[in-house]
């Protein structure tokens, strides 16, 4: 049997993969105030499929207004968010590349929320280690119930926009890392406590987004595999949660790490894979050992289209997501592909992006509330 290639198509349930890149969900900040698509987003994620990704994941995309992390993050909570987001899609469709939305609420993670004195809400009363002073209260299980229904009502809209499939953001300590985490999640009723109960409501929403799409359109969710934080998860945990994640449904597992608040593993040159591929692998062995085999998508300073192949060719993960390096280079892909490495403007891992204004290199260096 021969191994499998980077550039060889990839079947996500019904969706046919032209290669095994996709480019990793990043907030741009380019929407309008009212979350709504802007030129300048169409054309950010056009130049991106133009250089050939195979998965385009838009950004963390709002699924209610108070559920912002900023004030110009895309939305999907509104119907009349769907025009600009259907003009989205059919712009990365005429490429050749399929599109998936990132679903997100940030709950006590929302610094617009903190700035600006909305309703911050979470599974515990107790602010983010990133903003001590604000005050996000506990939800309450009726509350909980009809956000369950905001991501499902959120997700039919992402199919009526043309998507290909969604990702529920569950990583990154936002609402439902925090209900899935002990470091977050506090609650004596059944939305907390054991490992089931922190469980419940990412369950319940998969479950409330998987009716909402049907049977055959792709769902899946990323995680933060480790948490880099002491009393949150690390793998062992998180591969008990992407097991119980895809016996619910999932059709893909995205693994990235950390949580604001923990430490942020050290990025070496670039060279080999990175701890948080190495996590891929991880939870990818535990799928596999236990008969599963919803595919398993590796993250985690993929910088050089060598790490990228090795990942692939190595059964690491099935597909590779890839950041910053496409921010750096928009046509990584497609150099890769044709073998002009040399010819690719390298990101060197500075992580200005992350902290300043996004684009690479930085349009200014004001800084940000907040890493995403
Ligand atoms: C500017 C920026 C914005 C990001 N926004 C998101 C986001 O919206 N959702 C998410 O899950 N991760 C987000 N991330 C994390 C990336 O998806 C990715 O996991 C991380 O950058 C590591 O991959 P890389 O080394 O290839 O960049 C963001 C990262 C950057 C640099
Ligand atoms: S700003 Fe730095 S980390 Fe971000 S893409 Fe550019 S080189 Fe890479």
């Amino acid at each position: 049997m021969s191994l499998p290639s980077l550039f060889d198509p990839f079947q996500l349930r019904g969706v046919r993969l032209r290669n095994r890149v996709v480019m990793a969900p990043m907030v741009s900040d380019y929407a309008t105030e009212d979350g709504e698509v802007t030129l300048r987003l169409i054309s950010y994620y056009g130049e991106r499929a133009d250089g050939g990704v195979g998965l385009i994941t838009i950004e963390a995309t709002a699924i209610t207004r108070n559920g912002r992390l900023g004030a110009n993050q895309l939305g999907i909570w509104d119907d009349g968010q769907l025009h600009g987001l259907r003009y989205l899609t059919e712009r990365v469709h005429g490429t050749g590349a399929k599109v998936a939305v990132q679903l997100h609420h940030a709950g006590r993670q929302s610094s617009f929320g903190a700035r600006t004195g909305a309703d911050l809400v979470a599974p515990s009363p107790i602010p983010s280690p990133t903003l001590p002073l604000s005050k996000p209260r506990e939800l309450a299980a009726a509350e909980i119930r009809a956000l369950v229904q905001d991501f499902a009502r959120a997700a039919r809209r992402a199919v009526a926009a043309g998507f290909d499939a969604v990702e529920l953001h569950a990583a990154h300590g936002y609402l439902l890392n925090q209900f899935l985490s002990p470091f977050s999640n506090y609650r004596a009723d059944e939305y907390g406590g054991s490992l089931e109960g922190r469980l419940r409501f990412p369950l319940e929403v998969l479950a409330a987004v998987r009716e909402a799409v049907g049977p055959d359109f792709p769902v899946g969710l990323r995680i933060s595999a480790d948490e880099h934080v002491p009393g949150g998860h690390t793998l062992a945990e998180s591969a008990v949660i992407a097991r119980r994640l895809v016996e619910s449904g999932a059709d893909f597992i995205h693994v990235s790490a950390g949580v604001p608040g923990g430490h942020a593993p050290p990025e070496g040159p670039g060279d080999d894979p990175s701890s948080t591929v190495l996590l891929a692998r991880g939870v990818k062995q535990v799928l596999t050992v236990n008969g599963l085999r919803a595919p398993v998508i590796a993250v985690g300073h993929v910088l050089r289209p060598a790490v990228a192949r090795k990942i692939i060719e190595t059964g690491t993960a099935d597909l590779v997501a890839i950041g910053r390096a496409l921010l750096a280079d928009p046509l990584w892909v497609r150099k890769a592909a044709a073998g002009l490495e040399d010819e690719i403007r390298v990101c060197s891992g500075c992580r200005d992006c992350i902290h300043h204004e996004r684009g690479c290199p930085p349009p200014s260096k004001t800084p940000r509330p907040q890493a995403p």
